[in-house]
């Protein structure tokens, strides 16, 4: 099989864990026969710099017509004063419209193996983690309508969603929960906002249909605190763009790291657009000290969602497994420097753990 990946980079970290990422999906081509080509194109505060713009067309046409996108981060202080429009992160959302990539799928898995990284008490956490976040990723706040009044005294942003926007991601909600535990929570804020209440009325009109799903509904300022109480509660979550997003951080730090979670962002039809839900750290950028794992992982994810090759990305997730078994770690996931006597691992960059999970998918 041939596929064409557009790779951006972007900034910050962005290039050190986008190259570990191609160097796995060229390893996983060799061992499976399959011809990855990899095309590199430039969006963020990188397109900026050089064509005055987050994300040229040329980037997002690039992006359509190829097989799939892998993504690395975007922004950094460097361009932070630049107006919304020119803003890096403005790539991101062009992005994510553009290829109308609506639901953005991030599992909050916990390995084994970083247990001791987690924050919460063992008895907290009991068996781990495992939570599927699904977050809508083109409408919301994210893209209502924004202003300012013209004395600049004051601004605002509104969360507009239509019912079939509500209705496709509760339908990935639904569909996830029963290949899993079989719960689909929807979280949002009806006890206040309109548009959840909407979010509500869609669930429940959908949901004899899933008749072997259990839903519930949680208010997003309790699932925050659930989250830490007893997050074992939860299987998949469903919920709007901006819960989504600050839910997902909070969950990706109970697995230990920010550093490990991947994401998947796919629609109806075209290329999925893979990234790792972490920033770009800027202050770590091209020294070779961040975590490519999470973007490892959304190579995995690309390979199982986008091109069906789920032995594959089982490769990916069992390669990365092993090599934490062995007590490999970058610095995110190392503990400090008496925890990593104690527990025995070993500190690496981001190229030796690329080069660690590649050798682990060759040898198997
Ligand atoms: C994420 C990020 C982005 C978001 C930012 C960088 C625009 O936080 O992917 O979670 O808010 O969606
Ligand atoms: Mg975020």
């Amino acid at each position: 099989m041939k596929m064409n990946i557009a790779t951006i980079p972007g900034d910050g970290i962005g290039p050190d864990i986008v190259r570990e990422g191609c160097k796995v999906l060229k390893t996983i081509g060799k061992k499976f026969g399959h011809e990855f080509v990899f095309t590199e194109t430039l969006a963020g505060g990188a397109a900026y710099d050089l064509y005055g713009e987050p994300l040229p067309a040329k980037t997002l046409e690039a992006c359509c017509k190829s097989d799939a996108v892998l993504l690395g981060a975007v922004g950094g202080p460097k361009w932070d004063s630049l107006p919304g429009k020119m803003r890096p992160e403005q790539a991101l959302l062009g992005l994510r419209s553009g290829m109308k990539v609506y639901a953005n799928i991030r599992p909050a898995l916990m390995f084994k193996q970083l247990s001791d990284a987690c924050p919460l008490k063992k008895e907290v956490v009991g068996e781990g983690l495992d939570i599927l976040i699904v977050r809508e990723l083109t409408g919301g706040i994210y893209f209502g309508d924004r202003g300012r009044t013209e004395d600049g005294n004051e601004a605002w942003d509104t969360e507009r969603y239509s019912k079939t926007e509500i209705e496709r991601i509760l339908k990935i909600g639904f569909e996830s929960a029963q290949k899993r535990q079989k719960k689909l929570c929807v979280v949002d804020k009806a006890n206040i906002l309109e548009s959840s209440r909407l979010w509500r009325e869609v669930a429940e009109g959908m949901k004899a249909r899933y008749s072997d799903v259990e839903l519930s509904y949680m208010y997003v300022d309790n699932a925050a605190m659930q989250l830490v109480r007893n997050p074992g509660q939860f299987d998949v979550i469903a919920t709007s763009n901006m819960f989504g997003d600050i839910l997902s951080d909070e969950a990706s730090q109970i697995t230990g790291s920010i550093g490990m979670l991947a994401s998947a962002s796919i629609g109806d039809s075209g290329p999925g657009l893979y990234e790792p839900i972490h920033g770009s750290a800027p202050d770590i950028a091209g020294k070779d000290l961040a975590n490519p794992l999470a973007t490892i992982l959304s190579c995995a994810m690309m390979l199982r969602f986008s091109f069906k090759l789920e032995k594959e990305a089982r490769a990916i997730e069992s390669a990365i497994e092993a090599v934490l078994d062995e007590g490999w770690r970058t610095g995110d996931i190392a503990g400090n420097s008496s925890q990593r006597e104690a527990l025995g691992n070993k500190l690496v960059g981001t190229k030796k753990m690329g080069d660690l999970v590649s050798q682990k998918i060759s040898s198997m």
